[in-house]
């Protein structure tokens, strides 16, 4: 035995007495002693909607990945609730001449795409009960600056701007279309506010705060079971909280019972760059880094976790995922909170890349790399695989 090997010189040793192989040895021990599961209550399925009838607008930079118009929407959620999916996440897409400087179409229910997507959805008779719908609460995709809330007058951007932003941050025309009617003229011109504190990053925290209350609102009026701010403003989720618990609902209880899901931990990213395509919301000048967070400071986690914990967060989310995986691990040991991952769009297209390629195999590193948001301590994970990791599933192979 061996004497090919040892006809190369080398000799059999003596081996350790502790051996790990043993309990990889087949197939049974591997899966019993497989502590890391995925089941389909756990997924959360990002999609894109657009007004209009019978759509379905592929994403260039994102395989598999669609603007649904609401009427196919609802068919393609039936079908994949046929595959076990229990959870969507709904982003608006509207056409450039939608926008304006606040984004008034986030709340306004005629003009809503989110609205109007989940209207549809429970006209079809899917209830709550059967599918969970997560709604987006941010106004990038909405304004036609494409930043996160309304712009300072100030000029005092916090982030760098690659060029070609000089215009347009001083000077923005905040115009609102008929519908619409925060108050918007107050960014930066209220009386003792011009020099506040809030207006780092080119977007007005405070002035943003108002719009998110009133787009929540909107949005659960509208048929939301979950509102999930993704805007990185601070005092976000309060704010939020509180407009929910006073909106009359017709019984005068307030919508105290809809949860909040927080984007709490969230980077500035460059993986976001694919949704950008989809949800046609990249911002006309400058870049996030005045409100999402620097990847480069290891601890600011646990600020962001204790607000939103204190704010009222019901489930916190950590964004990206995958290239997030220490701190997701962090977050997991150090709240008690439902914790979901988002494993963003460039995350997702990568994988595509490489599997269109042939350099990797699509199912084994799309399963590899949930199954480490999962191992990380993501309770809930938000991905564009699910309806891949669904069918997956059926077919027993995770
Ligand atoms: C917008 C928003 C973004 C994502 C979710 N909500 C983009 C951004 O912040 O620029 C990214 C999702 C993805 O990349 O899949 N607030
Ligand atoms: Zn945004």
């Amino acid at each position: 035995m061996n004497e090919q090997a040892n006809n190369w010189g080398t000799e059999r040793m003596d081996g350790p007495s502790y051996r790990p192989r043993r309990l990889r040895s087949n197939a049974i021990w591997r899966d019993a002693l497989a502590d890391v599961t995925l089941k389909p209550a756990q997924l959360i399925y990002p999609m894109f909607v657009r007004l209009g009838k019978d759509l379905r607008r592929p994403v260039a930079s994102m395989p598999e990945v669609d603007q649904w118009s609401p009427d196919r929407l609802v068919e393609r959620v039936t079908e994949l609730m046929g595959q076990g999916l229990q959870q969507i996440m709904l982003f608006g897409v509207v056409d450039q001449d939608e926008k304006d400087a606040v984004g008034s179409v986030a709340w306004d229910a005629e003009r809503s795409p989110v609205i109007a997507a989940m209207q549809a959805i429970r006209q079809s008779g899917i209830g709550p009960d059967q599918l969970v719908i997560h709604a987006d609460l941010c106004f990038c995709e909405y304004t036609d600056h494409g930043h996160c809330g309304a712009l300072t007058n100030e000029g005092s951007w916090g982030g760098s701007c690659g060029g070609g932003c000089g215009e347009g941050v001083k000077s923005e025309k905040l115009k609102v279309k008929s519908g619409g009617s925060a108050k918007p003229q107050a960014a930066g011109t209220r009386a003792g506010q011009s020099r506040g504190g809030n207006m780092w990053g080119g977007v007005d925290n405070d002035v943003t705060l108002g719009m998110l209350a009133k787009q929540a609102v909107a949005l659960v009026r509208g048929g939301a079971d979950v509102v999930a701010p993704s805007g990185m403003m601070d005092g976000m989720v309060g704010a939020i909280r509180e407009a929910l618990d006073s909106a009359p609902d017709g019984n005068g209880n307030g919508f105290s019972q809809v949860p909040i899901m927080s984007y709490a931990i969230k980077y500035a990213s460059s993986m976001y760059g694919p949704f950008r395509d989809a949800g046609e919301g990249a911002p006309g000048h400058g870049d996030r880094k005045g409100y999402q967070m620097d990847y480069r400071r290891s601890d600011e986690w646990a600020i962001e976790l204790a607000l939103d914990e204190s704010e009222g967060a019901d489930i916190v989310m950590v964004k990206p995922a995958g290239t997030y995986l220490d701190v997701i691990s962090q977050v997991r040991q150090a709240t008690a909170l439902p914790l979901a991952a988002y494993h963003v769009s460039g995350e997702y297209s990568m994988i595509h890349a490489a599997a269109e390629r042939g350099w990797l195999d699509l199912q084994a590193s799309a399963i590899e790399t949930t199954l480490a948001i999962r191992r990380a301590g993501a309770d809930l994970v938000l991905t564009y695989f699910a309806p891949r990791l669904l069918g997956w599933m059926k077919e027993g192979a995770l």
